[in-house]
């Protein structure tokens, strides 16, 4: 039987990259819904789930994208309160790449460091794929801070990570070439900042001696973190132990492709950012 992914976006247009690994990952037809909210979904939830015998649901699948964290969580969380008994299907969660990229991220920050011993300063925090960044390294045990032009968005996102842990402090950016008074005890930063902004270069990271391990996400010059290279991955660069965009990038596109053959094992899984962590630990 075909393998039919439905990819509901949240946005105006419908993400071509998750289109294009979707297809990649092997789905023989890829059916693309933009502007996709709560109050929108649920012909498209029943048509998914009425279509096919039981023991063929597997073979239609739910993809939750856009570029905005929260309105995935909702069409998310919508979606799942549409199925009822085995009428379901799997569905997996990753707007703007938030968890598979957070995942791969946190990963080889694990390889590096014991997260649960650990301070991270996460630059562009309240974006989709810094704020998953936070919530995973949280989970794991470590004090992150998530940091903001704007101290009351940073408030709001740790808010919605956890506030009851006290893990999570916010932090504004402070001005240029001022980074390190946000440094102090850190042990890791991850740079999750929009394409083309830069936080800080290296030089300025490396006057921080708890600092050991620097992760920039962004590939587009100017990078993130100045003086890393977005290919560095686990490269020694003075006290500091590198990864730049595409040194993560390797293990998110394998974890997306992984995961979206997945949906099609059972009717029954959600794929959201625990479980997406999860399959990094197992992939990489
Ligand atoms: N390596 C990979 O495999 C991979 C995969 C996916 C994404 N990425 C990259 O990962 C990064 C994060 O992705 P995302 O979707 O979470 O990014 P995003 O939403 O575009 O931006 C993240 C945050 O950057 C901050 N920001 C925006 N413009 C800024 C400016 N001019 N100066 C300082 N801060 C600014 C904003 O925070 P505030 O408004 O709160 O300051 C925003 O929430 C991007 O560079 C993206 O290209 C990499």
């Amino acid at each position: 039987m075909k393998r039919i992914l439905i990819q509901l976006d949240t946005d105006s247009q419908a993400s071509s990259f998750d289109a294009v690994t979707a297809i990649d990952a092997g789905v023989d037809h890829l059916l693309s819904y933009s502007q996709i909210n709560p109050s929108n979904i649920v012909p498209l939830v029943q048509g998914a789930i009425f279509t096919r015998g039981s023991k063929e649901l597997k073979n239609t699948a739910i993809f939750v994208g856009g570029s905005n964290v929260e309105a995935g969580e909702k069409v998310l969380a919508k979606v799942q309160e549409s199925f009822f008994g085995s009428m379901r299907v799997s569905v997996m969660m990753d707007s703007n790449g938030c968890n598979t990229t957070a995942a791969a991220a946190v990963y080889y920050a694990k390889k590096q460091l014991d997260l649960s011993q650990s301070r991270a300063v996460v630059l562009g925090g309240t974006g989709p794929v810094g704020r998953r960044s936070a919530h995973i390294l949280g989970s794991l045990g470590a004090e992150v801070v998530v940091v903001s032009r704007s101290l009351s968005k940073a408030e709001h996102v740790c808010s919605l990570i956890d506030d009851t842990t006290g893990r999570f402090t916010a932090a504004e950016i402070p001005a240029q070439g001022k980074i390190g008074s946000l440094l102090e005890g850190a042990d890791l930063v991850i740079a999750a900042g929009a394409a083309g902004v830069q936080f800080a270069t290296l030089d300025e990271l490396s006057a921080c001696e708890s600092l050991k391990v620097v992760i920039d996400l962004n590939a587009v010059p100017p990078l993130g973190i100045g003086g890393i290279q977005s290919t560095d991955k686990a490269n020694q660069i003075g006290s500091l132990i590198c990864y730049g965009a595409l040194g993560v990038g390797g293990l998110k596109m394998k974890i997306h492709h992984h995961l979206i053959e997945q949906l099609f094992e059972s009717n029954d899984q959600v794929f959201d950012t625990s479980q997406i962590y999860n399959a990094a630990l197992n992939m990489g």
